[in-house]
């Protein structure tokens, strides 16, 4: 277990390089593996431990994964070979059971454990998997896994019941090698299925539609390897500028793709931020205090549910009254920690109504999920005094040198591991 302890109150100044988009990079290198001829090469991977976990499934499928001293990663998925994934590497991620969609594909064949409840909420799997029978695929669950077999996936016309991320993805990479002609109806828009879209039409495959309701995916009988590189990571972006927009900061974001983040943005202003765009940068000036601001996470494009917890924690210090409604997930238990840096939250159900207060305080507070985290790292920015965050190897699932990044923009942040949970260790 880690520790991040932060000393707030001092204004984020400076400018920070956005790394590559954690949710896009999870995808791509599993569909990487699709490809039976030559390599993939993934530039702008972020070096997150959920990245890892997922080369480390692939890995143990029979997928050679490596990177290279340039750190792009190279995916030569000719190799795969076991339809088995490991309980052990699964359980760790809930993105892990594309692949899945990839076994299928390859190998018309798939035993993938189904992934348990985790600190947001029961996420099932059913429509991924009500897909794949609908691509033709017998399907049963047996023993805690989904075992899955069909000697060549069917297109199929398939409507997801309710905009989902990821079954979009794991059907897009199913259908791809399909036989036939695949339509996905009702399915997500977000930008990392875009870029999916186009890294697979590189390799060979034929997509069209990615980012409206309807995605169409005609089979081809086999993909090649590419070189490729991932867009940036809008919900690291939108961190840093609400870390700057708590701490009264002004920073420049460089690599960010400023039309992802367009709600955000607007909400951003609405608190009396200033964003001011120019290429690929972003520069954030913090008003000396923002102002309350409601927000409705809603699939892409609305706001983003992985920025709900950092907003909520940005608005803890608000003129006025914000009302946060949540309606993708069950995000919610992190403001129990929030309130012991002295917040003033209600929830009700999906709803959380926050008093801007005038004053955080440092305080002992454990992470309990990877935004939850950037939350409460949002909130010891510009609490008065010491917040030790227990459980932040949390964190580094989906931001790339977290502390570091803070710290190179004036943020009194350092780490401690603790071997022992009740030693740690004071500088
Ligand atoms: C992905 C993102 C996550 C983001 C979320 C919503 C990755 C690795 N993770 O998660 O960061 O917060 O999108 O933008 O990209 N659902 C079902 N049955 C299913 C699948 C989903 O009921 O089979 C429900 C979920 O419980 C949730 C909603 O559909 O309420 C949307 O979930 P989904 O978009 O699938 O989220 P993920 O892909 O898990």
């Amino acid at each position: 277990m880690s520790v991040l302890i932060i000393e707030g109150g001092r204004p984020l100044r400076g400018s920070v390089d956005i790394s590559g988009a954690k949710n896009s990079a999870l995808a791509i290198v599993v569909a990487a593996a699709l490809a039976t001829e030559g390599e993939c090469v993934l530039d702008n991977i972020p070096q997150g431990s959920d990245v890892n976990t997922i080369c480390q499934i692939l890995q143990d499928l029979g997928v050679e994964v490596w990177y290279d001293d340039q750190r792009r990663l190279h995916v030569r998925g000719e190799t795969l070979s076991k339809h088995k994934a490991s309980y052990e590497l699964v359980r760790r991620m809930r993105a892990s059971f594309y692949s899945a969609g990839l076994l299928l594909a390859r190998l018309g064949k798939a035993e993938v454990p189904l992934p348990g409840g985790c600190a947001i909420g029961s996420r099932p799997v059913d429509f991924h998997i009500k897909g794949f029978a609908q691509l033709g695929a017998e399907v049963v669950i047996e023993h805690g896994y989904m075992k899955a077999e069909a000697t060549r996936l069917k297109g199929a016309h398939i409507y997801i019941n309710r905009s989902s991320v990821g079954t979009t993805i794991n059907l897009m990479i199913a259908a791809s090698l399909a036989e036939g002609t695949t339509v996905l109806e009702n399915a997500a828009k977000e930008p990392e299925v875009v870029d999916l879209a186009i890294f697979l039409n590189g390799m060979g495959a034929k997509i069209r539609g990615a980012g409206t309701e309807s995605i169409r995916i005609e089979g081809v009988e086999k993909l090649r390897g590419i070189e490729y590189s991932i867009i940036p990571d809008r919900i690291e972006a939108g961190t840093f500028m609400l870390a700057t927009a708590i701490t009264g900061g002004d920073v420049v974001l460089r690599n960010v793709v400023a039309e992802h983040l367009r709600v955000p943005i607007v909400k951003m202003e609405e608190a009396g931020v200033r964003v001011t765009r120019s290429g690929t940068e972003l520069r954030v000036v913090a008003p000396r205090r923002l102002k309350a601001v409601d927000v409705e996470t809603l699939p892409y494009p609305g706001f983003p549910t992985d920025l709900q917890q950092p907003f909520v924690a940005a608005m803890c210090l608000a003129d006025g009254t914000s009302v946060v409604r949540e309606t993708i997930f069950d995000r919610f238990r992190y403001v129990d920690e929030l309130r012991r840096m002295g917040a003033d939250i209600k929830t009700e159900q999906n709803t959380a109504i926050v008093r801007g207060v005038p004053q955080l305080t440092g305080a002992p507070v454990e992470v309990t999920d990877l935004r939850a985290g950037a939350a409460l790292a949002i909130a010891a920015l510009a609490a008065q005094g010491r917040t030790e965050l227990y459980g932040a190897e949390i964190i580094d699932r989906g931001y790339e040198f977290f502390e570091e990044k803070l710290r190179s923009l004036g943020a009194n942040i350092y780490r401690e591991q603790l071997t022992n949970p009740r030693e740690l260790v004071i500088k």
